[in-house]
């Protein structure tokens, strides 16, 4: 099982729709799939139209096993869902023993059900919640919208993943950075893709861009994912690409689990 974070710390950079595109292509290709929503906009719900009376929020305030905070969304694909209450977690969280890893307590039984990989969606702050999707996570990928303010964004997130790791003694690992809402004509773009390259190639892998399409939007405006709204679409193509990407990588990661000191961020 391979649990993935998805963050970055600017809002708006693709977020919430790779968890649930990439989650989708995933379950799509035979892959169990479990969608956990962190962020109290919880868009991961409302983007595949599912409702469930619990919650992310009670998962971590009430002592009740996860299947019951789990809801099937799609064919191999399960979601724990977030509502408005996660936003007040924070200050409930404060008071707690452990607080930092509430998350991956309650989760230890994810194990026995058997998923190949949990995606987790975060919201765009550093917050106790973003540091229990960490502590949860095996793995951080960073979406990366083509902006100045979002390369800023990715490079918080890293040292202040680092930092907090480097507490539990636990490497930082970033399976790896996706440029999001790409658009070939802007020189914007290729900037910061080159960006991205001169920076973090040699930490990380810089994946294949998500490209700009609408149909994205659409998809999430009509409760489907977008293999559902035009599986023909830029969007389905590279979201399915991703997924395949995502696949090969895991013999690197595989090799990484052997040889954590190459393959840790320790800059
Ligand atoms: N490749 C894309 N092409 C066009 N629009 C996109 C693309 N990816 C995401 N969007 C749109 O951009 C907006 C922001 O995306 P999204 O909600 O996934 O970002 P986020 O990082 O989760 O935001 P937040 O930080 O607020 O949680 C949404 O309206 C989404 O539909
Ligand atoms: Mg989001």
């Amino acid at each position: 099982m391979r649990k993935i974070s998805v963050q970055n710390l600017k809002g708006g950079t693709g977020k919430s729709t790779t968890v649930v595109n990439l989650g989708a292509a995933l379950a799509l290709k035979g892959k169990r799939v479990l969608l956990i929503d962190t962020d109290s906009q919880a868009h991961v719900g409302m983007h595949l139209g599912i409702k469930h009376s619990v919650t992310l929020f009670d998962l971590m305030t009430i002592d009740l096993s996860i299947e019951e905070a789990i809801i099937n969304a799609r064919e191999n694909l399960d979601c724990i869902v977030s509502d408005k209450k996660v936003a007040v977690l924070e200050t409930m969280l404060v008071q707690m023993p452990r607080r930092e890893e509430i998350l991956r307590l309650r989760a230890r039984r994810l194990k026995n059900l058997k998923y190949d990989y949990v995606l987790v969606d975060c919201s765009p702050s550093i917050s106790l919640m973003h540091q229990n999707a960490l502590l949860f996570a095996d793995y951080l990928l960073i979406p990366v919208s083509m902006d100045v303010l979002s390369l800023a964004g990715a490079s918080s997130i890293m040292d202040s993943s680092r930092m907090l790791l480097q507490m539990y003694e636990m490497p930082l690992q970033i399976m790896g950075v996706l440029p999001t809402i790409y658009d070939g004509r802007l020189n914007m773009s290729k900037e910061v893709v080159s960006i991205l390259e001169t920076n973090y190639k040699k930490l990380t892998s810089v994946l294949t861009p998500i490209r700009t399409d609408v149909k994205l939007k659409e998809a999430a405006a009509a409760h489907q994912t977008i293999f559902e709204y035009d599986p023909k679409s830029r969007g389905a193509e590279d979201y399915m690409r991703l997924a395949d990407e995502l696949l090969e990588l895991e013999t690197r990661l595989d090799r990484q689990k052997q040889k954590p000191a190459e393959a840790t961020l320790t800059a």
